[in-house]
């Protein structure tokens, strides 16, 4: 089969480098790439914005399928438009990828549902919004209904910051973004993200893990994309993940079947693990990152034969495998990132190949001759699989000291909260 795949992060080339593992993979695209992508990978130049042009691409080329990794062109409706012009393609519509594209929206289908989840409240006037807040008071989470790049959530724990994030919204620091803004119950409890496939009306049951937002160590600083992750997600245990496919993922994939506006493609869910059981924070339609380099390290299925059956709707005859071990990746981001920093310093020590068990998957790269360059803000994910999340952890940050990159940062302490954990027995 040929396959184009759009995206250019880590979770790209951990999603390339899983599907170039297929014997039924003949040919793999990727627009636009990035360096470490173009080891499996032919990368083209094709304005992923133009979706003519995408179809142009696969008919002249022959794809046979095409896999969407981030959100931008799924909330933009690429999968609706391939699939209008004959050509399969994973991922939601833009009908279903709602899910990631509002927080109202989804929130609308927890009603509907009778999902557990934050209580909140809708508004589109800055005066309404702060007689709740007002009414409420902190700790309480303001966010910005609409995409905006994970910044868009503001966990106010004074009254204070409460009013100031939703005045923001309303004065447009997240543009369209913010015209709407859902303020919703302060959930405590330990974090975790699930990870399942739908075909539209049978939800397969992935993976477990969880993520480091901050910065910088002891999971201080600023929220980032992500710092580093691990799977399993050792507070999601086996009865937890049957509650969280009862009481979540089942009930959404029904209501929105019902609705329909089917849901296919890879359904995420942030939970809140508290002393009430799980409840749902907010739903994603595409793996995480740098969550998906974990999951495909330990992925022993076929990926492309796991990502068919969802287009084709055949995922109850499937089954996905995966390695016993843990996986963990840490980011290595450029200094001063997430604020400003520099593009074009050169990266050395990456010729290692990639094994099963350490890969160094590219987020923001490009070649430059025989150099790699960053070109991003998170630059690169240095992964390993050990029998524990201490042993991949001490892989992954072995692998980091062959890396030659001065002017690249990591935190030191991914996967802490496991660790510790772990050492408790
Ligand atoms: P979201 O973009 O909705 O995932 O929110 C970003 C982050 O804000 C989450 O990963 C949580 O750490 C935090 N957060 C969001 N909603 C809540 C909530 N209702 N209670 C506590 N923390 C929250
Ligand atoms: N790592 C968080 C995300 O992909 O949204």
């Amino acid at each position: 089969m040929k396959l184009l795949l759009i995206g250019s992060g880590g979770r790209e080339h951990a999603l390339a480098w899983a599907l170039a593992k297929s014997p039924k993979l003949t040919k793999l695209y990727a627009a636009p790439g990035n360096a470490g992508i173009a080891e499996v990978a032919e990368l083209c130049n094709l304005n992923t914005t133009d979706h003519q042009a995408v179809i142009g691409f696969c008919r002249d080329h022959e794809i046979d399928l095409v896999v969407v990794g981030p959100e931008a062109p799924l909330v933009a409706g690429l999968v609706d438009d391939l699939e209008a012009a004959g050509i399969k393609a994973f991922g939601p519509s833009k009908a279903a990828a709602q899910l990631e594209g509002s927080k109202a929206f989804t929130k609308g289908v927890c009603d509907e549902a009778d999902i557990p989840t934050a209580g909140y409240g809708r508004f589109d006037t800055a005066e309404d919004a702060l007689t709740y807040v007002r009414k409420q008071g902190a700790p309480i989470v303001v966010k910005a209904d609409g995409l905006a790049a994970g910044k868009g959530v503001v966990v106010a724990m004074t009254l204070k910051e409460a009013e100031d994030a939703v005045t923001a919204c309303f004065e447009g620091s997240f543009g369209e973004a913010g015209a709407e803004v859902v303020i919703e119950e302060f959930l405590e409890g330990e974090e975790a993200s699930f990870f399942v496939l739908s075909d539209g009306t049978n939800a397969l049951p992935l993976a477990t893990a969880q993520d480091h937002k901050r910065a910088y160590d002891g999971d201080e600083g600023p929220n980032t994309g992500g710092m580093g992750a691990y799977s399993p997600a050792p507070v999601l245990t086996d009865a937890l993940i049957a509650d969280v496919m009862r009481t979540i993922i089942e009930p959404t994939i029904a209501t929105l079947a019902k609705r329909g506006t089917p849901f296919k493609g890879v359904l995420y869910a942030g939970l809140m693990i508290g002393k009430n059981g799980p409840k749902l924070i907010e739903y994603n339609t595409r793996f995480g990152d740098p969550e998906c380099q974990v999951l495909m390290m330990r992925l022993k299925s076929d990926l492309l034969d796991l990502l068919l059956a969802s287009v084709e709707g055949r995922l109850d005859q499937m089954t996905a495998d995966w390695r016993d071990e843990a996986a963990l990746t840490v980011v290595m981001a450029a200094k001063g990132y997430p604020g400003s920093y520099d593009k074009g310093t050169e990266i050395r020590g990456l010729d290692t190949a990639a094994t099963d068990d350490v890969a160094v998957f590219h987020a923001g790269t490009k070649r430059n001759g025989t150099q790699i360059l960053a070109n991003g803000g998170r630059v690169l994910n240095v992964t390993a699989v050990g029998a524990t999340v201490h042993e991949a952890q001490q892989r992954a940050y072995e692998r980091i000291r062959d890396i030659d990159w001065p002017e690249g940062f990591c935190r030191s302490d991914i996967g802490w909260r496991a660790i510790a954990r772990e050492s408790e027995g």
